[in-house]
């Protein structure tokens, strides 16, 4: 039997490192799949493509030669590349730019969701965190929070993140720049992020970091009480 939490939520929600929190206290494995996107949009920079017109059947194959899959790192799920880990690859401007894009090709998405199925069908337990974790990949988790915080709260805590002082003016353009994502992210047509039929949700906006893993925990370890490891 699959054993699968669920976490999906709006941009800068705080969602992966909950996620991971939730995955080391429940003793599952944490699988980010923002991370998968990035890789593959990774392996399109390296081939040259252009992010907008991505040709699904040439950067699959090409991903598939490097060899990009998900493999077990310490309690994570992770990219690896070129049979290295591609966490140091993924996360700089240039992916983070042209991620979008590429994430939004169906045939991209369908194969991302293959590789997360085939490791849960495998018997891996998963925390899994993206945008349409409980609606598409995994609509039969145990488990699905879908985990939100208002546009001001999750500006405050990105720009503390960075280092930067919370002056009032950068928060206020950072939140109306995290209100348009929530729009595009909703309104799209593939994978459009919105909560899934039996999630919980958590509005992450009053609560500390613990309680809102807390909260989590407690509901995977109620759902998980009965099931053999
Ligand atoms: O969470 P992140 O910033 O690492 O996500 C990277 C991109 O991938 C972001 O543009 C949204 C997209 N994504 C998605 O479409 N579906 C997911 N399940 C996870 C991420």
């Amino acid at each position: 039997m699959m054993r699968v939490v669920a976490i999906d939520g709006p941009a800068a929600s705080g969602k992966s490192s909950t996620a991971h929190a939730v995955a080391q206290a429940i003793g599952f494995y944490h699988l980010d799949s923002g991370a998968l996107y990035r890789a593959l949009t990774r392996v399109a920079l390296d081939a040259a493509m252009d992010p907008g017109a991505i040709n699904p059947a040439e950067l699959l194959p090409i991903a598939e030669q490097r060899g990009l899959a998900l493999r077990v790192e310490g309690d994570t799920l992770s990219p690896v590349l070129d049979g290295t880990p591609a966490e140091g690859l993924i996360r700089g401007p240039a992916v983070t730019a042209a991620v979008s894009a590429v994430s939004a090709v169906p045939e991209v998405r369908t194969w991302a969701d293959t590789a997360m199925r085939a490791l849960a069908a495998e018997g891996y337990p998963v925390v899994v965190d993206g945008r349409d974790i409980g609606t598409i990949v995994f609509p039969e988790a145990q488990v699905k929070v879908f985990l939100v915080a208002t546009p001001q709260v999750r500006a405050e805590r990105r720009l503390m993140q960075r280092g930067e002082a919370a002056d009032s003016e950068l928060v206020r353009v950072e939140a109306e720049r995290l209100a348009e994502r929530d729009r595009a992210d909703s309104s799209r047509a593939v994978a459009p992020l919105r909560k899934a039929e039996g999630a919980i949700e958590i509005d992450g906006s009053a609560l500390s970091f613990e309680e809102q893993v807390e909260r989590i925990v407690d509901a995977a370890r109620s759902a998980f009480r009965n099931s053999t490891p």
